[in-house]
């Protein structure tokens, strides 16, 4: 048994080390989908394993061999190749460190309201998806359960201490100038994201996932137009189909049509490729 089920991953607890395995899952509109993507955990495995090879930062990764730990009984290890990322186990510091590059999701809307985002003033006239001034820092906390709540940096600071804070914005606007950079030369456009990091004694350690299409917003960048609402990489079949059904949004979802969950296949391992230049070992 998972010592934890997230949405998505499985974490099984080796005392200094945890192992994180990607399943297929895929949410929509908050709820976890009863027909995963095939492969989805795969993609989003070798998306952030490229990442944190590339990024000049402390990461908590070991190795992406599972086979290294003592596997639960009955665990069929070629299941898990390509989806499973073995970790330094750290103090998880309780903040999510957003970073936003364009205007988005509750970014949009709360800019619509009053015309800031996370209490940060922003110019007038942004249209939805447009690029901001500069990337900034959104900060949330960490909730156990339901919604992450957006906080201020204020805020922030008196949580963790203002040091730490610092650093953490500091470290988290350059990794997402670097991505996102990187990114649009690929014709792909890093709207926003978000980090974790840890604490091993003194030191800051970037951990969990990291620029995966579920912890970040990916556009394709020859279809970006703004004003409208941008093409998801990830979730645009899948929430388009959802929208065609009779599902309150409010009862457990759907299932999913082949044709969808394939579609939603060749979008993530088409970005995966666009991204990394590398070829999806797993077609
Ligand atoms: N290196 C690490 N050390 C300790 N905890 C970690 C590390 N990397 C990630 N985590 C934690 O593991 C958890 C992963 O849960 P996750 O799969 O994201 O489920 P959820 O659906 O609750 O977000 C998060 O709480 C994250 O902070
Ligand atoms: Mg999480």
């Amino acid at each position: 048994m998972p010592v934890r089920q997230g949405k998505v991953r499985d974490i099984y607890d080796f005392g200094d080390k945890l192992l994180f395995i990607a399943s297929d899952r895929i949410s929509a509109f908050d709820w976890v989908l009863p027909d995963g993507i095939p492969d989805k955990g795969r993609v989003l495995t070798q998306v952030s394993r490229f990442w944190f090879d590339r990024l000049d930062v402390t990461n908590h990764v070991l190795s992406l061999d599972p086979t290294t730990l003592p596997l639960p009984d009955g665990t069929n290890a070629d299941s898990l190749q390509g989806r499973s990322m073995v970790v330094r186990k750290t103090e998880v510091v309780p903040i999510e460190c957003v970073v936003r590059g364009y205007l988005a999701g509750s970014g949009w809307k709360e800019y619509q309201a009053d015309r800031t985002v996370c209490g940060i003033a922003l110019p007038d006239g942004l249209v939805q998806a447009d690029q901001l001034p500069e990337p900034i820092f959104t900060p949330a906390t960490k909730a156990e359960t339901g919604h992450d709540e957006n906080i201020s940096f204020e805020e922030t600071c008196s949580q963790i201490g203002q040091e730490l804070a610092s650093k953490l914005r500091d470290i988290s606007i350059g990794i997402y100038t670097q991505a996102s950079e990187f990114a649009r030369e690929r014709g792909i456009i890093l709207a926003d994201t978000k980090f974790e990091f840890g604490l091993d004694g003194d030191e800051i350690v970037l951990i969990d996932e990291v620029l995966t299409p579920d912890s970040s917003r990916y556009w394709p960048a020859d279809r970006y137009e703004p004003g409208q609402s941008p093409f998801s990489y990830d979730k645009q079949f899948v929430r388009d189909w959802l929208e065609t059904t009779d599902w309150d949004k409010n009862s457990p979802p759907p299932d999913m049509p082949d044709e969808i969950a394939a579609k939603t296949r060749a979008k993530y391992i088409e970005a995966f490729e666009l991204l990394t230049d590398e070829t999806f070992p797993w077609k």
